[in-house]
């Protein structure tokens, strides 16, 4: 099997779904044009039917962007598909993104329907499209809590109707890593023909198993992730494009591999960062403020020796140019003289002895002590006792 994984973005879908990221459609040219540099595969630029906005953004960024495939989504509704297929008109590589919900909650709550009739749905979606785009993906919406042998059904049917691209979307975030990846191997195991075309996985972070899930996903034989930029999306997100790719980069013998250009993932999450106002958690994996800061003296010690000693990935690879040493009340002497040397002191033993309890009680007091502190506390000292 093909270890490629396609990266399919939809921050501009997904992830500007969000209460407070609604962007505007030059907002949404400039990520889209940040997203075919960072290399996606797909970009789904949003979901037509649903604003006259949102339709201008899918049919600008179709005219905008060269290399990726150009996405819109709808519902299993004909005058969606339509709407959607014109807005991607301009497309070089158009597809429709199309489905339905296959979990008994959804046939029962949603649609008031049954099985049989939600078959017929997907289907019809399917071969409309169909009549459109040669590419045509189909979402299963909260495959996550379908039952397998109806969800293996739905996809065989869909698969005949013409789909090329299988969507098993974890829609409630609700899957432990096993129980999706055997969702996709059991599908890959139990829908004749299902080689042919591309299993998707589409994860929600709501029990913060999203990435976890994705990945469990392509082990188990899907070839396309569906994320965003920051993991930003419905509640509380979707799985975030910087971790599935440097998760798969950090482990090569994962033999899964992306055409992403890792250098520039942290540009990209300040781009979607400050366009949004959605902030960016300083924990956050890959791309948060303290990803690459170390501010316990151990830690601090073992950086300033050798980074990897706590450090899994060097921060260039993804667009950071330095670790950061913090200097906090958890600092050691090794980071306070690595510090004084960067801004120019070279501390004598003696010097350092002093400075070192001085510092103590400055950090005691505050939060972060910074180079000025720093300057002030060396000057102190000089006076006090001049070399
Ligand atoms: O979470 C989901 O199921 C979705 C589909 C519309 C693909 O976003
Ligand atoms: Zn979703």
């Amino acid at each position: 099997m093909d270890n490629r994984i396609y990266i399919f973005d939809t921050t501009l879908r997904d992830g500007e779904q969000v209460p407070g990221c609604k962007l505007n459609t030059n907002q949404k040219i400039d990520i889209a044009l940040e997203l075919e540099r960072l290399g996606v595969d797909v970009i789904e630029a949003g979901f037509p039917i649903s604003s006259p906005g949102d339709f201008a953004s899918v049919e600008a960024i179709s005219k905008a962007v060269s290399y990726p495939v150009v996405c819109g989504l709808t519902r299993a509704v004909e005058k969606d598909i339509k709407v959607a297929a014109e807005s991607l008109k301009y497309a070089k590589r158009p597809r429709i993104h199309t489905g339905i919900g296959t979990s008994d909650s959804h046939i029962i709550h949603k649609f008031n329907t049954t099985r049989e009739k939600i078959i017929e749905r997907a289907v019809s979606a399917v071969k409309y499209a169909k009549t459109f785009v040669e590419d045509v993906e189909f979402y299963a919406e909260d495959a996550g809590r379908t039952d397998n042998v109806f969800l293996a059904e739905v996809i065989e049917a869909v698969l005949k109707a013409g789909a090329t691209v299988l969507n098993i979307p974890d829609t409630t975030g609700y899957c432990l890593p096993e129980e999706y990846g055997q969702k996709i191997a059991y599908l890959r195991d139990n829908v004749p023909g299902i080689e042919k075309a591309i299993l998707s996985t589409h994860c929600h972070n709501d029990l913060g198993l999203a990435t976890a899930n994705s990945i469990a996903g392509a082990l188990n034989g899907a070839r396309q992730i569906e994320c965003t930029i920051n993991g930003i999306g419905e509640r509380a997100g979707n799985t975030a494009l910087e971790e599935v790719v440097m998760i798969m980069k950090q482990h090569p013998y994962l033999n899964l591999i992306t055409g992403i250009e890792t250098k520039l993932l942290n540009p990209i999450s300040h781009l979607v960062r400050d366009k949004m106002g959605m902030p960016v958690q300083p924990n956050k994996a890959i791309v948060g403020d303290n990803a690459f800061a170390h501010s316990s003296g151990i830690h601090q010690d073992g950086v300033i020796k050798q980074r990897d000693t706590y450090e899994i990935m060097d921060p260039r690879d993804v667009g950071v140019d330095t670790s950061k040493i913090v200097l906090t009340a958890r600092s050691g002497r090794a980071a306070i003289a690595y510090r004084f040397k960067q801004i120019g002191f070279d501390l004598t033993k003696d010097e350092l002895d002093l400075v070192y309890s001085l510092f103590l009680s400055v950090a005691d007091a505050q939060k972060e002590v910074i180079n000025e502190d720093l300057e002030k506390l060396i000057a102190k000292v000089r006076v006090n006792s001049p070399v």
